[in-house]
């Protein structure tokens, strides 16, 4: 399968799919990065790698409109699978959801439906999550629609919040799960072992 992955920052997620796809854990290829940030670590990563890096959007100048019909277009031209986004902090093009349903992913950095949406992004998420008081967290993976973080739930996994814990150090627990079940997931995705239930609701087939 061939996969775009989205990015705005430093990219480890990125990383760790590009490294699965090289060890074989995932049947596919980065084929483009897509930043909005030219000089953000994830396309720096991309360029080391020698995977184009489109940047988008490209300037404020330019129409939206046509911007998302020449990201559509490009996409389409690359033959992309499936699209992933991984700390990309732009809301997607409602012609991007369009072109390719049920074929977007995103990771974000809380149980959803909790603490999601606009403004819940990079640290105020564990900031929000340590003063609820909750004791757990955890990334979620969910398909891509017209809102932020509202999408169909595919996948969690869940960290403790620990007493004392700072939102560095939350971050930084439920990062390193993110790049484990991210790469669980685009396995997954590129086995077509994603099922959808007749409610909408999609699940995962484990491997034979
Ligand atoms: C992750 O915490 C992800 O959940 C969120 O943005 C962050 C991206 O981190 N959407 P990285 O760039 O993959 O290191």
């Amino acid at each position: 399968k061939r996969l775009a992955v989205f990015v705005s920052g430093g990219g480890s997620n990125f990383k760790a799919i590009h490294e699965a796809t090289l060890n074989g854990s995932v049947l596919g290829d980065v084929v483009v990065l897509v930043t909005n940030k030219g000089g953000c670590g994830g396309a720096a990563y991309a360029k080391e790698n020698g995977i184009p890096v489109v940047l988008f959007p490209r300037t404020k100048e330019e129409s939206q409109q046509f911007l998302s019909s020449d990201l559509v277009t490009t996409l389409r031209e690359l033959e992309v699978d499936f699209i992933l986004l991984a700390g990309y902090l732009k809301l997607i093009p409602v012609e991007l959801v369009q072109h390719f349903p049920k074929r977007i992913l995103n990771i974000h950095p809380s149980l959803l439906p909790a603490f999601g949406g606009k403004g819940y992004y990079g640290l105020k998420v564990h900031k929000a999550v340590i003063a609820s008081g909750a004791r757990y967290s955890g990334p979620t993976i969910h398909f891509v629609d017209e809102e932020y973080d509202t999408g169909r739930i595919l996948a969690q996994r869940v960290v403790p919040v620990c007493a004392f814990d700072t939102p560095e150090d939350l971050a930084a627990r439920v990062l390193h799960e993110e790049h484990q079940l991210y790469v669980d997931i685009v396995a997954a995705l590129c086995e077509d072992r994603i099922i959808w239930r007749d409610d909408g609701v999609p699940l995962i087939q484990s491997k034979e």
